[in-house]
């Protein structure tokens, strides 16, 4: 399949779900104000990989986090899409092969990793169905 449809109206703020696409895992996740805050709050001039949270998510959608569950290192899977999985140290995704961390944005910050999570194409098909690729 080149495209999916992901049912997001059950993910409460703070919780996120695994899905695939491509044969590679996708993390939506749905941020909670605090979390909006704390990636908003980031001088990213200083990023490895410079984006805003804007950037990464769709206008007046910043809580709705969608990137590949594919650490840009050695493309293991980041923890912290599962209930009560490590976040790292910015509370976002941390990944436990070689120990990068990454923050609410799933932006790289401490850690091997060269890149950001990366976001793959999607849009929303209606408030609670995103179509992802
Ligand atoms: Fe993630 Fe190396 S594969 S830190």
């Amino acid at each position: 399949l080149s495209s999916i449809e992901v049912d997001i109206s059950k993910i409460l703020p703070g919780q996120g779900i695994k899905t695939s696409w491509r044969k590679q895992p996708v993390f939506v996740r749905n941020l909670t104000p605090d979390e909006i805050n704390k990636a908003n709050a980031v001088q990213v001039s200083e990023l490895r990989d410079p984006q805003t949270l804007a950037d990464r998510t769709k206008p007046g959608k910043a809580n709705w986090l969608i990137t590949l569950g594919v650490c840009t290192h050695l493309g293991c899977v980041p923890l912290g899409i599962g209930e009560g999985e490590a976040r790292g140290d910015y509370g976002g995704y941390f990944c436990p092969c070689h120990g990068s961390h990454y923050d609410t944005a799933a932006r790289i910050r401490k850690g091997p990793a060269p890149k950001n999570l990366h976001v793959p194409d999607y849009s929303f098909k209606s408030d609670t169905v995103v179509q992802i690729g």
